[in-house]
């Protein structure tokens, strides 16, 4: 046999089976998980960014984000803070913290420690789902952050439904699961995730239209916030039209819809913008920074970093002053203290129009069209 022939042989004969043995017990074992998307990304994204799955191999010996000192006082919260009106009457703090897509998103020591330290510097708006693997965590450094002076109030806590659980009945138990992982009494939002689940039609689903069955679950939100349950209702990555389908039910109002809002988005999402600031649905961006697979190019835009030198500040408040400017709630995500803080200290300056213009600009550079966005679901 030769060098091909005894490769070949061990590729298929050895570790091809082992490969699709081991790849068939891991979908077993996620169709088993209660929400098998999130244990899905909390295994992959530590993995891809070189660190141990927590959902595989449990937590980590080391957090990635250090211990929160236990003398640690609440400092007081941003000067010059906006707050955002919602239709509900709640008022949400612009700037949150993101609690996905990074591997300090999954090991629940970090979580804990992550959401203590923000709320201690002065945040208030967290920004979680249920996908995100972490409910427990989050909730558990809230009450930390109450029992340590931060009142529960102030805190503006988001979380979103995975369409896994649309429909009546599936909205209800999954929203009453999602106050007893949180340990909540309320939520102040709670977002539908995403148009629809990215497999198709799911659980109370099947049989029903996609518009159909985000009617229902928007219904049954609806009542959940008439209970007292939740504070105001939302969606997330919803185009116009499905926005409009919502709307035209004359239930519960949009209170926000969140969606990728960094100079590069494609129209679909302009134009999204362009509805929510005119029917008085606030806009809350993710991937503001260029989330944790493209933060390190934000850093090499030349534009971005000749106004972080004018201004005294870091690329990446500029990019959230940016949105803020545009009045549009940010979420960046971080498991880092000193980032948490350089992210709170975007409301003591202030970009020009031309300046804003310039960074309006970067969507027309070609090399911008390398940045990820979000694909249109428009079912
Ligand atoms: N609705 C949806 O479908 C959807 C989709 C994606 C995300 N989200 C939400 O949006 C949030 C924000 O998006 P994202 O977290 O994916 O992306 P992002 O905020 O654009 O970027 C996060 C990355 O930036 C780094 N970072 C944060 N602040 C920094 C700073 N001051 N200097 C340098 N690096 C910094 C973080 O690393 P360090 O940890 O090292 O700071 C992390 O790797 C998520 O956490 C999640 O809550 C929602």
């Amino acid at each position: 046999m030769g060098f091909c022939g005894k490769m070949c042989h061990l590729l298929f004969m050895r570790l091809l089976p082992i490969l699709v043995v081991a790849v068939a017990a891991f979908i077993g074992w996620l169709g088993s998980q209660e929400v098998p998307e999130g244990t899905f990304f909390a295994t992959l994204i530590p993995v891809l960014g070189g660190y141990l799955p927590p959902p595989i191999t449990g937590p980590w010996t080391t957090p990635g984000t250090k211990e929160v000192p236990a003398d640690l006082a609440p400092v007081p919260r941003p000067v010059g803070e906006i707050l955002l009106k919602l239709p509900g009457g709640s008022q949400m703090p612009a700037n949150g913290l993101g609690m996905c897509c990074r591997p300090t998103a999954y090991d629940p020591e970090s979580v804990r420690r992550t959401v203590l330290w923000y709320l201690l510097l002065g945040g208030r708006h967290i920004d979680d789902a249920d996908v995100y693997w972490n409910h427990g965590p989050v909730g558990e450094a809230i009450h930390e952050g109450v029992a340590r002076g931060v009142p529960r109030s102030e805190i503006f806590v988001t979380t979103k439904l995975f369409p896994r659980f649309y429909g009546q009945n599936a909205t209800v138990t999954a929203v009453h699961r999602f106050l007893k992982e949180l340990g909540l009494d309320y939520l102040d939002l709670v977002l539908m995730h995403a148009p629809a689940h990215p497999l198709g039609a799911y659980g109370e689903c099947v049989g029903k239209s996609y518009k159909e069955c985000r009617q229902e679950t928007w219904q049954a939100l609806s009542s959940l916030r008439a209970q007292g349950l939740i504070r105001e209702i939302g969606v997330s990555n919803f185009n116009v039209r499905q926005m409009e389908e919502i709307r035209e039910l004359q239930a519960a109002p949009i209170a926000a819809n969140q969606f990728q809002f960094n100079p590069w988005v494609p129209d679909w999402l302009l134009e999204t913008y362009a509805y929510c600031q005119q029917h008085g649905i606030v806009v809350t961006a993710y991937a503001s920074l260029g989330m944790f697979f493209q933060k390190a190019q934000t850093e090499t835009v030349a534009t971005l970093k000749d106004l972080a030198s004018t201004h005294g500040k870091s690329v990446s408040q500029v990019l959230l002053r940016w949105a803020l400017q545009k009045k549009v709630s940010v979420i960046p995500g971080t498991g880092n203290p000193k980032h948490m803080k350089e992210n709170l200290e975007v409301y003591g300056f202030q970009f020009s129009d031309a300046e804003m213009a310039s960074i309006d600009a970067l969507r027309s550079d070609p090399s911008g069209k390398a940045f990820f966005f979000t694909p249109q679901d428009d079912s």
